[in-house]
């Protein structure tokens, strides 16, 4: 399928979940407050792929990301590692709640794909 659709409501705040989408895991994370005021505060020119969280999402509560580590392309474990967002245990990369690397050997962030909210309870990726 080219599209997935995925009702938000199944999701709660605070988990991630992991779907399938043109064979690759897909990452859906319904943020809470206090992540995406970490997240806003990062300082953007501390990063290595120097992305400010507005340029990565839509809509604060929803990160919408590729579950491939961008460095040799495992699959990251969610709610795990040292910046409270996706933990690579292949080769220790971390990423935080915005998908961005922050440590480890990972290049790049988390690839956002294409995607859009239909309706307040609707994300279709794709
Ligand atoms: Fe993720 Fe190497 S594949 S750290």
């Amino acid at each position: 399928l080219a599209k997935i659709e995925v009702k938000l409501s199944d999701i709660p705040a605070g988990k991630s979940v992991t779907f399938k989408w043109r064979g690759k895991p897909l990452f859906i994370r319904h943020r809470t407050a206090d992540e995406i005021s970490a997240e806003q505060s990062v300082a953007v020119a501390s990063l290595r792929d120097p992305q400010h969280d507005n340029e990565r999402v839509q809509k604060p509560e929803w990160l919408v990301v590729l579950g491939v580590c961008t460095h040799l392309g495992c699959v990251p474990i969610a709610n795990a590692g040292d910046f409270g967002g996706y933990y690579c245990p292949c080769h220790g990369s971390h990423y935080d709640a915005s998908g961005r690397i922050r440590k480890g050997p990972a290049p790049l962030n988390l690839e956002v794909p294409h995607y859009e909210f239909p309706s307040d309870e609707l994300l279709v990726v794709g």
